[in-house]
């Protein structure tokens, strides 16, 4: 009945959040990169857990900037989410080259994407896990919600291209958040 799963798929069952752009700036340069591994770790004030490779170029922004912006794409880019997440910063405008509209933010220089549902303004509060796990811990200070965008839908990574697109919503009584 049981199969063997491999272990470095493993991920791939544990969804994570919606996948969303994580909008960065460092001299003078503003530069975007997708993301799916993140997750809440405080209600309020909310902080987030991201995992930011070495590797990216919107790491060293990260690492020296200490802030960023987590914007939440729908499903209608979900082919804009592929695209930035599978070219940098280091060869290619983003947000020239895909079409997308920087806002002003109100307390971080990180711009905001206006094609998005939501922005968070986060700065980066801990970094005692990066140098192991390459992992930031932000705290949001500003939220914004477009009201032009009403039920949207969000995407979510399975892996390798595989996306799961939000479904139903279901409204039970609780006494939790
Ligand atoms: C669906 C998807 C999810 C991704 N999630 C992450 C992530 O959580 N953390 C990460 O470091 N890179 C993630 N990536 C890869 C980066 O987006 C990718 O390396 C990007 O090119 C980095 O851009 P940059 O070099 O301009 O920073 C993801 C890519 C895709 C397509």
């Amino acid at each position: 009945m049981l199969r063997d799963f491999p272990l470095e798929k493993a991920y791939q069952l544990l969804e994570p959040g919606p996948v969303v752009f994580l909008t960065t700036i460092h001299r003078g340069q503003a530069n975007i990169m997708t993301m799916s591994w993140h997750m809440m770790v405080e209600f309020a004030p909310p902080r987030i857990a991201c995992v930011v490779s070495a590797a990216n170029f919107s790491f060293q922004a990260l690492r020296q900037t200490r802030q960023c912006v987590i914007a939440i794409p729908s499903a209608d880019l979900v082919s804009t989410v592929v695209a930035i997440g599978n070219c940098s910063g280091r060869d290619v405008d983003k947000f020239a080259a895909f079409g997308l509209t920087q806002l002003a933010a109100g307390y971080v220089a990180s711009p905001l994407i206006a094609e998005c549902f939501s922005n968070l303004e986060c700065k980066v509060i801990d970094t005692r896990m990066v140098k192991k796990y390459n992992i930031f811990i932000m705290e949001a200070v500003k939220v914004w919600i477009n009201h032009k965008h009403v039920n949207c839908k969000t995407v979510h990574h399975q892996g390798y291209g595989r996306f799961v697109v939000d479904g139903k919503t279901v409204i039970l009584k609780s006494t939790k958040p």
